[in-house]
């Protein structure tokens, strides 16, 4: 039953349950400085103890997963904590909101896909050739990279 309420949102005794950074770290498996650095960031936030201790809600646990996950898809933090900040009060994401946010993902990930797929099969036909001209090699020229310098001569 715990790992349901971690994967589909936290029951009210266990929002209230603040949880240490080690106790986060050690459930999220991830190391301290990193959520520290998420922290700093502004992707998770906690509260300070009586004790002058950082506290999370549990619902940390999720976001974090989120963070993680769109991490290993290639999403930048910057667009990741855009993403969280856009969700109603800041909340962690429901699981509507997680559908919404991997299907945009998704989409960026085909795009990045597209992207680099070209990029390879450009780079079989620079693979043995060595001229790297700015005329003739599309890895050095890509796209419209002259046009958009403008007429004249490109070194
Ligand atoms: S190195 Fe010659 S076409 Fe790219």
């Amino acid at each position: 039953m715990k790992q349901h309420d971690d994967a589909h949102g936290d029951s009210m005794a266990e929002l209230a349950a603040d949880l240490s950074v080690g106790e986060v770290a050690r459930r999220s498996g991830l190391a301290v400085s990193a959520l520290h650095f998420y922290e700093a960031r502004g992707l998770i936030a906690s509260v300070r103890s009586a004790g002058n201790q950082r506290r999370y809600p549990r619902s940390v646990l999720r976001r974090v997963s989120v963070i993680k996950i769109a991490q290993r898809m290639g999403v930048p933090l910057a667009a990741i904590g855009e993403a969280l900040q856009a969700l109603p009060s800041g909340r962690t994401p429901t699981v509507a909101d997680w559908r919404r946010l991997s299907e945009r993902w998704r989409e960026d990930l085909d795009e990045r896909i597209r992207t680099l797929t070209a990029l390879r099969d450009q780079l079989d036909g620079c693979i043995g050739c060595g001229c790297l001209s700015l005329k003739v090699c599309p890895l050095r020229n890509a796209q419209d990279a002259l046009a958009q310098e403008g007429p004249g001569p490109h070194f």
